[in-house]
């Protein structure tokens, strides 16, 4: 089983993130870290905990993190995961509480006792993630990769950055540079994770609270990117890394070099891709380019299907 981290923004897309790791005989979900991104960091730690409450993770550890991007004024996403950062779903108040530890510190002693086989999971900014490099170094080679959601060859914030890079561009520039095993799942990849309307029906059928969660969680996220992009879907852009951890075969993927804008005054938040070699630099990452879309909802269902047993 892959030990995972999964360190994230709850957020629709990660909170389904986390019910598909928390359902796979194939990951071990060892702790939960939180960080500001799509609401403040109060906000997504209680999400957290709200879906590990319905999940049934009694034991997961849940370590709130960083409230703020490392240089940056924080932004969050109200239009599109609304003002609680998970809207829609209404959810009884957690039982559970969080660690008394810092995610950073979490992280680090996670990583520093473990043989080498923990990857992080990041689905929001890399706050946490580049706090925790920097404040202990030794933690790099212990990384097995980094699985994270972000990026893309065009963005979803500006016109050149995706939500997660952008937020925290320096912090995401850590991560790129630290020479860490990177698997990148950027808008490229996760746009064909789209959940439609077709998608809504099979996991509404299959009528557990967990799966009547996930459909009321679709219903608010599907309506904001009609709202804002004019989709007729929402791309599921979280649960791609997992499934990544669940079975790499869903994934295309190419080894490129990407580069992190954190000065362009069009393009800040950027991930520069070298697709065609041009820079001459190593690639530094994976970088997810197609999605075998029937296998991927496949794993999605029999996960959800899961909770019924459960
Ligand atoms: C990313 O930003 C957030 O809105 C989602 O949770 C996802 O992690 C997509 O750009
Ligand atoms: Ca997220």
């Amino acid at each position: 089983r892959r030990k995972i981290i999964i360190d994230c923004d709850p957020g629709h897309d990660d909170a389904i993130a986390i019910l598909l790791a928390a359902a796979s005989p194939k990951v071990e979900l060892i702790g939960i870290t939180t960080v500001a991104g799509n609401a403040e960091v109060d906000k997504t730690t209680i999400n957290a905990l709200k879906v590990c409450e319905i999940a049934g993770l009694h034991e997961v550890p849940v370590a709130k993190g960083a409230g703020q991007p490392l240089v940056r004024k924080r932004e969050t996403a109200p239009d599109i995961h609304g003002d609680s950062g998970m809207d829609g779903p209404m959810l009884p108040e957690p039982t559970k509480t969080i660690v008394e530890e810092h995610a950073v510190d979490f992280i680090i002693r996670e990583l520093l006792q473990s043989d080498g086989d923990i990857t992080l999971v990041p689905t929001g900014p890399l706050t946490n993630i580049a706090m925790a490099l920097r404040k202990e170094p030794a933690i790099a080679p212990k990384i097995r990769e980094i699985v994270l959601m972000g990026g893309g060859t065009f963005g979803n914030w500006t016109p050149a950055a995706e939500f997660n890079i952008y937020v925290d561009a320096e912090a995401a520039k850590v991560v790129f540079e630290s020479g860490v095993p990177i698997a990148m799942f950027g808008l490229d990849l996760t746009h064909q994770a789209l959940a439609t309307p077709e998608v809504q029906k099979r996991i509404r059928e299959i009528g557990n609270p967990v799966s009547d969660f996930v459909e009321e969680l679709l219903q608010f996220f599907m309506q904001t990117y009609k709202e804002v992009f004019g989709f007729d879907g929402a791309p599921i852009h979280d649960a791609c890394c997992v499934a990544y951890c669940i079975d790499p075969s869903v994934f295309t993927c190419r080894k490129l070099h990407v580069d992190i804008e954190t000065k362009g005054e069009f393009t800040y938040g950027m991930t520069v891709v070298d697709t065609l070699g041009t820079t001459g630099k190593e690639p530094n990452a994976h970088v997810a380019l197609e999605l075998d879309i029937d296998k991927f909802w496949n794993l999605m269902i029999n996960a959800l299907t899961f909770y019924t047993e459960k």
